[in-house]
């Protein structure tokens, strides 16, 4: 059947319900979820594998990883693809569900999906840091850039010191921070394996954070790897060895200039910045100029104070998903060139005020906490003083103008972490897999930049590169129907891009989903696919 035909078929079927097969072999008990856990139509299922808390104790206690699997809507399906969509610190099954629409049409309905909350976040072991409210509300409100005074970057660190001290002595991050590192989690997918009792191989598809967890699954069980997609690559090696993870930031400032030199070539009907008779080069001047004047007189909205640190937050945000810049540039241009009434209006709305009882703010939390128990933990160096820190600092801030300030947070927690995973991957990357993986990553992405998938790749032997000539954080989320091709391919037949090969995708001010690829492929039915046009997306926390 040609493609056109079958993703037809597969479109106008993702809604039936498919009674799975079960594994004769395998020993988990598939059942319906828990009532109200997950707001969703699709036919997913719940079960339990247990697995040891310490892996490197053969009398190690057990607990539960919750499951959730979305059936393939062509059964009998060719086997099961555990997902990760980063962080580290975000719950997986959610994200599952809400990806798997998009996913599952990627994979030509052909794969189930299974997914866990990896330890330390979601539903499964936690690392509680506080559960005092007030210590939780000086945590989060005191998020500050690292440059915004001469004394800044000091009290950032004595910021890393308090939370490190408050997480080992008023909280309980002593029960379980050993065990949430990302060896563990690797070892958990082999269980996952294991109890699926399919072929016994892992099939994978890991996202920003999930590229690292699957390159460190990859490495430590090479022989047990069929097909693995490591989509928006963070380098490993700097992952766990440096105190920065420099190369994540190595295109944000060239993704940054891209938001304005994209949006004068898509003109001011797409952007409303291009309306405004200014270059790219002015504009990008002119926001600059708004940072500092953020930084030295923050403006009060509400309940909130609205500083260099939240619009920077918003920029970290926005750069990761094109489907904003739109919205953004509106913002932009009354936050630029409007009256300071006008400004109080657009930011009004956006602005959510942290209360102890917002749920928001406790999943913040704990995600923060998530972030730090995994990513501290895994960590391998720790600095003992502030003045070791600052030749990193340093090199922080000629890698990004943009981020260095935001991203100075995670490295003041890391380096003064007081835990160490009980497991770290400690080899080099260099491994030759059972199969073949695929990489894949844009060539605008200002958290993840492609030469790290290169990197990734140059240690996974016969590995192949989808690269894509779009923007926002992950290939997924610039939408081509190369990039199309290029996965179902893998997913079929194990089949790699051609080196050097490069996927084009539209503009980031075009506005163009999944959904269009899809209708563009199978013209003869337009009606069903474009109301669904929220389904086909990647979901990224
Ligand atoms: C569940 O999702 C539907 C469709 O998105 C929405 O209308 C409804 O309000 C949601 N229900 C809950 C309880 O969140
Ligand atoms: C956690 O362990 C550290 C080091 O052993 C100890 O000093 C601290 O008191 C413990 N925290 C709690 C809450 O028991
Ligand atoms: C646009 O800018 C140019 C150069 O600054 C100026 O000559 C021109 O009059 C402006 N046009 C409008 C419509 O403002
Ligand atoms: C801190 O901010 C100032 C003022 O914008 C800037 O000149 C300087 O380069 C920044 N330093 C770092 C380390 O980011
Ligand atoms: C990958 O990145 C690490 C850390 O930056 C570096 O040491 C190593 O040389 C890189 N490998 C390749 C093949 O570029
Ligand atoms: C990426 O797309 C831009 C705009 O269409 C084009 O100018 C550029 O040559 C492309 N780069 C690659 C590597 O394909
Ligand atoms: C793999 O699948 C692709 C897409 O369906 C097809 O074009 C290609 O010929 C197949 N390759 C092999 C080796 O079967
Ligand atoms: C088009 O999609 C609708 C809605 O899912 C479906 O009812 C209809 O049968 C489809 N038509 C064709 C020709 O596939």
């Amino acid at each position: 059947m040609s493609t056109k035909g079958s993703l037809r078929i597969l479109l106008s079927s993702l809604s039936i319900l498919a009674s799975a097969r079960v594994s004769p072999r395998s020993t988990i008990q598939w059942g319906p979820c828990e009532e109200g856990e997950f707001n969703t139509t699709l036919a997913i299922q719940c079960g339990t594998v247990p697995v040891p808390l310490d892996y490197t104790r053969p009398d190690s206690k057990t607990f539960d990883l919750e499951l959730v699997r979305i059936p393939a809507p062509i059964q009998p399906s060719r086997g099961s693809i555990q997902l990760n969509f980063g962080g580290p610190g975000s719950p997986t099954r959610g994200g599952a569900i809400a990806t798997a629409p998009l996913l599952q049409v990627l994979s030509s309905g052909e794969y189930d999906f299974v997914a866990f909350d990896p330890r330390g976040t979601g539903k499964t072991i936690p690392i509680i840091c506080t559960e005092d409210l007030f210590y939780v509300g000086q945590i989060l409100g005191d998020t500050r850039s690292s440059n915004d005074s001469d004394t800044a970057l000091r009290r950032l660190w004595a910021r890393g010191t308090t939370d490190g001290y408050i997480c080992q002595h008023l909280g309980r991050g002593n029960e379980t921070a050993e065990y949430i590192g990302t060896a563990f989690v690797a070892r958990d997918m082999i269980s996952v394996v294991d109890a699926l009792g399919e072929d016994g191989l892992l099939r994978y598809w890991g996202f920003s954070y999930g590229t690292t967890l699957g390159a460190t699954a990859a490495a430590m069980f090479p022989e047990r790897i069929d097909k693995v997609i490591l989509d928006g690559v963070q380098n490993p090696h700097e992952y766990y060895h440096a105190h920065v993870d420099f190369e994540g930031w190595a295109d944000s400032d060239m993704v940054f200039s891209h938001f304005f030199t994209s949006c004068i070539a898509a003109g001011p009907e797409k952007c409303a910045l291009a309306a405004l008779n200014k270059t790219a080069a002015e504009l990008e001047q002119d926001t600059w100029r708004l940072f500092d004047r953020l930084r030295e007189a923050p403006l009060s909205i509400g309940p909130t104070v609205f500083d260099l640190v939240a619009i920077k937050g918003l920029f970290v945000g926005q750069l990761k998903d094109t489907f904003t810049w739109p919205a953004t540039s509106q913002l932009l241009a009354v936050l630029l060139y409007g009256s300071e009434v006008e400004a109080r209006a657009a930011l009004g709305p956006m602005i959510h005020p942290a209360t102890s009882n917002n749920p928001d703010h406790l999943a913040s939390f704990a995600f923060t906490s998530g972030l730090w128990g995994i990513h501290c933990g895994d960590r391998i160096p720790r600095l003992a003083f502030f003045e070791e820190a600052i030749p990193e600092f340093t090199r922080l801030a000629e890698t990004s103008r943009l981020m260095s300030d935001v991203a100075a947070w995670v490295t003041v927690h890391c380096a003064q972490w007081p835990w160490h995973a009980k497991e770290t991957y400690m080899g080099d990357f260099n491994v030759k897999t059972k199969n073949p993986i695929l990489i894949a990553g844009n060539i605008f992405d200002a958290h993840t930049p492609i030469r790290s998938a290169h990197n990734v790749s140059a240690g996974f032997e016969g590995s192949g590169i989808l690269t894509v000539n779009g923007t926002g954080h992950c290939a997924l989320s610039a939408p081509s129907e190369c990039s199309f091709a290029s996965i179902a391919a893998y997913w079929g037949n194990g089949t790699l891009p051609e080196p050097g090969s490069v996927c084009q995708a539209a503009g980031p001010y075009d506005g163009h989903t999944w959904t269009d690829v899809f209708a563009a492929l199978a013209p003869t039915n337009k009606t069903e696919p474009l109301e669904k046009r929220g389904a086909y997306r990647l979901w990224l926390s």
